[in-house]
């Protein structure tokens, strides 16, 4: 894989920025990707695993940093995407020099990276971030940060859930449907809560005992089943991966009895090539990094100084933009998945291309 766009290599990346970053003192690696800042500065989390190699790092922060580029265009969002890795063990690793020296080489970037938590990094640590860096989202309340993303994010999904059940029955609600979650977690426990209010039948699965206590002492209503498998086994309209990635994979589609699938889950499709199986069985799959959006949409919101109302109502509107890729997959006879890149491709173009209009 090459960094360096040229048009005699399909393979290349064509990411504009990849910074490397050392501090040996406090065993500090870490890669900066900026994939594009055609809309703005770019944001994306920072990542802190213990990758293999290098390279597998290399290789993470240059996925990631292409798909938040695409997530940010289609939320709407004046920002550009980018995400950083920080290569090493958290548990072993991890201080606050560490953390202070990595703010700092965001900072040297002068505004062209903001970045948020991801893997393995929390709201304390954006906190000791933004002691070196004022480039930094995700911060605690108590530091003008948004807090818990999980919130919006569930509310952004459930939007974009009721995009997908207008577009196959005909009305934006699930009122009457029977949707499936796989993983209460974080998001799983708020989006449960928006499907009950809207009179839709819940099933569900976990793997941890503390959330199957939490779903049944709170909303005994929830009918519970055994593993993710059954759950795409059941009789569902609606398959809502809330868990980890790879969700859509070789096995579950075959199985899968839902016409939607919409979750919160990054990385839902195991691999390119399942958004077409999955058009093929005629079911609607809404594209995760499209309905997920609402997390980056709150931390984004810190930005202009934190305003929940504010984030809330551009969360709201992945409705609309969920409507708008189902529309274009339809005329341009393409799966969502392929549409919604379109979409968020034509973004960056089109109003990336504005900045070449001189102001002074
Ligand atoms: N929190 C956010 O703001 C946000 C934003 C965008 C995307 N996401 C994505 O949404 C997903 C959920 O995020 P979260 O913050 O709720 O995480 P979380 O860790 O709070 O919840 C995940 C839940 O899934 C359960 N789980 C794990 N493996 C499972 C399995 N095989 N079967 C059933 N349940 C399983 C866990 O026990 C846990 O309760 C993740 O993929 C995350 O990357 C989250």
């Amino acid at each position: 894989m090459g960094v360096f766009a040229s048009t005699d290599d399909p393979g290349s990346t064509g990411h504009e920025q990849v910074v490397f970053c050392q501090d040996k003192q406090t065993g500090l690696k870490a890669i900066i990707g900026i994939y594009s800042t055609a809309l703005g500065p770019a944001l994306g989390g920072t990542r802190f695993y213990p990758y293999a190699s290098e390279e597998a790092a290399l290789a993470d922060v240059l996925d990631l940093s292409r798909g938040m580029a695409y997530k940010n265009a289609l939320a709407g969002l004046d920002l550009g995407g980018g995400k950083a890795v920080i290569w090493g063990d958290p548990e072993q690793i991890k201080s606050e020099p560490l953390l202070r020296a990595y703010g700092r080489f965001v900072e040297s970037l002068a505004g062209r990276y903001y970045t948020a938590c991801d893997v393995g990094t929390y709201v304390a640590d954006m906190d000791l971030i933004a002691r070196e860096t004022r480039y930094v989202t995700g911060r605690s309340v108590e530091h003008g940060g948004a807090g818990d993303s999980s919130i919006l994010t569930a509310w952004g999904v459930f939007q974009g859930m009721r995009a997908a059940a207008e577009h196959v029955w005909g009305a934006p609600t699930l009122a009457g449907k029977r949707v499936g979650v796989a993983g209460l977690g974080k998001v799983g426990k708020y989006l449960t809560k928006h499907l009950l209010d809207d009179g839709a039948e819940v099933v569900a699965t976990d793997v941890n005992p503390k959330a199957l206590e939490w779903v049944r002492a709170t909303h005994p209503q929830v009918e519970l089943v055994d593993d993710a498998s059954a759950l795409v086994a059941a009789d569902i309209d609606v398959y809502a991966p809330c868990a980890l990635g790879g969700a859509l994979n070789d096995d579950t589609v075959p199985a899968l009895r839902a016409k939607v699938v919409t979750g919160a889950a990054n990385n839902q499709l195991a691999h390119p090539g399942i958004e077409k199986l999955l058009a093929d069985r005629g079911i609607l799959y809404a594209p995760d990094y499209v309905v997920n959006a609402g997390g980056v949409i709150q931390v984004a919101d810190e930005i202009e100084g934190f305003n929940f109302d504010r984030a809330k109502l551009r969360a709201t509107k992945i409705y609309d933009t969920t409507r708008e890729i189902l529309r274009l997959a339809d005329d341009e006879g393409v799966p969502p998945a392929v549409a919604a890149d379109r979409l968020a491709e034509r973004r960056m173009a089109d109003v990336g291309r504005l900045r070449t209009i001189h102001l002074r």
